[in-house]
């Protein structure tokens, strides 16, 4: 017999999109328990994401977990677009007087993490097994959702009002629900990202988008002392292939430009990361509901996969505090209509940046001659700039 427990709100997953919901649900009263497969350890190296559009770097300094941020994140007013030998800066700052913040995402994990335990919440570490229950009946009244799990081996069985599925691209919430609920949309594209963690100081203050005749580079970082960077590479590239050697060669080369010395350093991690846009819609079934990369991935080029979780994030928040507060169904009802509206408009800037900025062997002379119009009429119209920078400092959550 399982050991049972009661919780308001069940959440599945402990990376940005569960810890922060459980943050901003405590704030509001709302008990919940996150259930991680990983371990603390794991999640809390893992590293991802780097870039903070400035509603998220605003929702967490506004519910308390800004402190660290405030010290080390790096505020950045533009980013720097190199094509055809030259550089083209975005003003973020001038165009739409906003900035982003460049703060990784490990670091905003580890801070909610001891924000949480040291409230003295919940976070199950290592969760086996974990699966999902009574949440499929659009009736609110009739649902009785359930998350069962393992934990050193016990089972155990958590009731709650609402399930939360924050467990990612490849959890168990979305494959849970019945056939025939979800529409899937999706684009595989036909390159990944080799990505590099290098002890080097940035060779710019501020990100360079590269597009380059042998694929696209981009130079970022994640400290004063420490670089980031990635290469377009095959989805499926070998590691083995690329030599710390050959990593820098490349990058010399594509991310060459005027008056620009790249620095190198000693390279401390690397991975390969392929490239997809997916949607699910609707995000929500019955009682469940799907958060950031569980309902939607996007490629890395508008460094949105982060900010999208935490879209999802403040509506699903607000919309339980109305109804925990005040019996109010209308917010917890428009929810997958509310962030579908958001992750559509951001599924585009990603699809276009990715568009615009990449080598595609598909590519006729012709396509790539519009390809390199386009980024020219980007950096010479305030239309066209302003329309980029308003989506890279983020919409508007809600
Ligand atoms: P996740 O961070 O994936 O968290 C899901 C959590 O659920 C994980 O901790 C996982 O262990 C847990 N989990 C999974 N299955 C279960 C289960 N059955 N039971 C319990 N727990 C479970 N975005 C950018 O903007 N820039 C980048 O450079 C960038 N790089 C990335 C590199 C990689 C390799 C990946 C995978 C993503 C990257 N992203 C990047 C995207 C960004 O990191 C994600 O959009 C972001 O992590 C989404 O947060 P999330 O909380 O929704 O999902
Ligand atoms: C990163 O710093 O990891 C990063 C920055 C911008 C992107 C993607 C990733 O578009």
């Amino acid at each position: 017999m399982a050991a049972t427990e009661r919780t308001q709100v069940g959440i599945v997953g402990a990376g940005p999109a569960g810890l922060l919901l459980a943050h901003l649900l405590d704030r509001q009263g709302i008990a919940s328990v996150v259930l991680e497969a990983r371990s603390r350890e794991y999640v809390e190296n893992r590293i991802r994401a780097g870039v903070l559009e400035q509603g998220t770097a605003d929702l967490l300094t506004e519910s308390g977990v800004g402190e660290r941020m405030a010290r080390l994140g790096l505020p950045h007013e533009g980013v720097i677009l190199r094509f055809g030998g030259q550089d083209h800066r975005i003003d973020f700052r001038a165009l739409t007087g906003k900035a982003v913040m460049v703060y990784s995402q490990h670091l905003v994990v580890r801070d909610l993490i001891a924000a949480r335990l040291a409230a003295g919440r919940r976070i199950v570490f290592e969760a086996e097994r974990v699966s999902v229950h009574g949440f499929d009946v659009h009736d609110f009244d009739t649902g009785r959702p359930r998350i069962r799990y393992q934990e050193n081996g016990a089972e155990r069985e958590l009731e709650c009002d609402f399930i939360a599925g924050c467990d990612g691209f490849h959890g168990v919430c979305r494959p849970s629900v019945p056939p025939g609920v979800l529409t899937e949309f999706e684009r595989v594209y036909p390159f990944g990202w080799l990505g590099i963690l290098a002890d080097a100081p940035p060779s710019s203050h501020e990100l360079i988008y590269s597009n380059h005749e042998r694929g696209f580079s981009l130079l970022s970082m994640r400290s004063p002392t420490v670089s980031r960077l990635y290469l377009q590479c095959a989805p499926d590239e070998d590691l083995e292939a690329w030599s710390d050697a050959r990593i820098w060669a490349e990058l010399q080369t594509r991310l060459a430009g005027p008056g620009f010395t790249l620095r190198e350093g000693e390279i401390t991690q690397k991975g390969v990361t392929p490239m997809r846009s997916f949607v699910v819609e609707p995000m929500q079934c019955g009682r469940l509901f799907l958060l950031g990369d569980a309902a939607h991935i996007v490629p890395p080029t508008g460094a949105k996969g982060l900010n999208l979780a935490a879209g999802d994030v403040a509506v699903l928040s607000r919309a339980l505090g109305a109804w925990y507060g005040a019996g109010d169904e209308s917010g917890l009802a428009a929810y997958s209509a509310t962030c579908l509206r958001r992750v559509w408009k951001v599924q585009r800037f990603s699809w276009w940046m990715t568009s615009m900025l990449h080598r595609f062997d598909t590519h006729s002379p012709f396509e790539r001659r519009v390809q390199l119009a386009e980024l020219d009429y980007v950096a010479s119209s305030i239309a066209a700039s302003t329309a980029l920078a308003e989506n890279y400092v983020g919409l508007p959550f809600l």
